[in-house]
């Protein structure tokens, strides 16, 4: 009897360990499956933004902190005014704004961009001045702002010339870092920064 019950014990443990064996194999299977799934959409969405900035607009290259000083004092901004940074990526042009008073809001598509700026401007308490929309700067009007900054690529120059000479109002500055629009003479030009004025 004594034998029996020893012989009966170690079936059952044997038995709970082939059990366990297969849940933690499932378990582990399908934690791998979700893992490269997640991993898979994560680099899907970065590709796709990515690829839409470099067709529809610029990739990612942030101002140096020097040149976002510069582009606002060579916009003139005032506290109260309102910037608009159009392809804002981390933030920091639509987060100097707000700090020196100004209403400042961004637009980006890059959704990781996005929450890092948004998550930046709620950590430095700009929320009430300073907001990064997610999505396409081509798919809005920008006829309130007082300045628009803006670091594109050459080939989009002209068809945001043709956007803002649409949409801005008469006065609005537009400050661009490193490219010119091809049919508006700028105003003034400092450090690779190119002041417009719509007239
Ligand atoms: C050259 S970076 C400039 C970032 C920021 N303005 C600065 O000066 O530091 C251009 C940014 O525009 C974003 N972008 C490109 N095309 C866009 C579009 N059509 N709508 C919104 N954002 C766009 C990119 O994801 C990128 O973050």
């Amino acid at each position: 009897m004594p034998i029996l019950t020893a012989l009966l014990l170690l079936l059952v443990l044997v038995f709970a360990q082939v059990l366990i064996a297969i849940f933690s194999a499932t378990l582990g299977l399908g934690f791998i499956i979700a893992f490269v799934l997640v991993i898979a959409l994560a680099g899907g969405i970065f590709f796709a933004t990515t690829a839409y900035s470099v067709f529809f607009g610029a990739p990612f290259v942030p101002t140096d902190e020097q040149r976002v000083s510069a582009m606002l004092a060579l916009a003139e901004l005032k506290p109260g005014e309102k910037l608009y940074d159009l392809g804002s990526g981390d933030g920091r042009i639509v987060i100097a704004a707000a700090r020196a008073g100004a209403y400042a809001e961004g637009w980006e598509i890059s959704p990781y961009l996005w929450l890092y700026s948004t998550w930046q401007i709620r950590r430095q308490g700009l929320g009430d001045r300073a907001r990064i929309h997610l999505g396409s700067y081509w798919e809005e009007k920008f006829n309130d702002a007082d300045v628009v900054t803006l670091f594109l690529i050459t080939q989009q120059m002209g068809r945001m010339q043709g956007k803002l000479q649409d949409e801005l109002r008469l006065g609005g500055r537009v400050v661009s870092y490193a490219f010119k629009f091809p049919h508006w003479q700028h105003e003034r030009k400092d450090r690779g920064l190119f002041l417009y004025r719509k007239g």
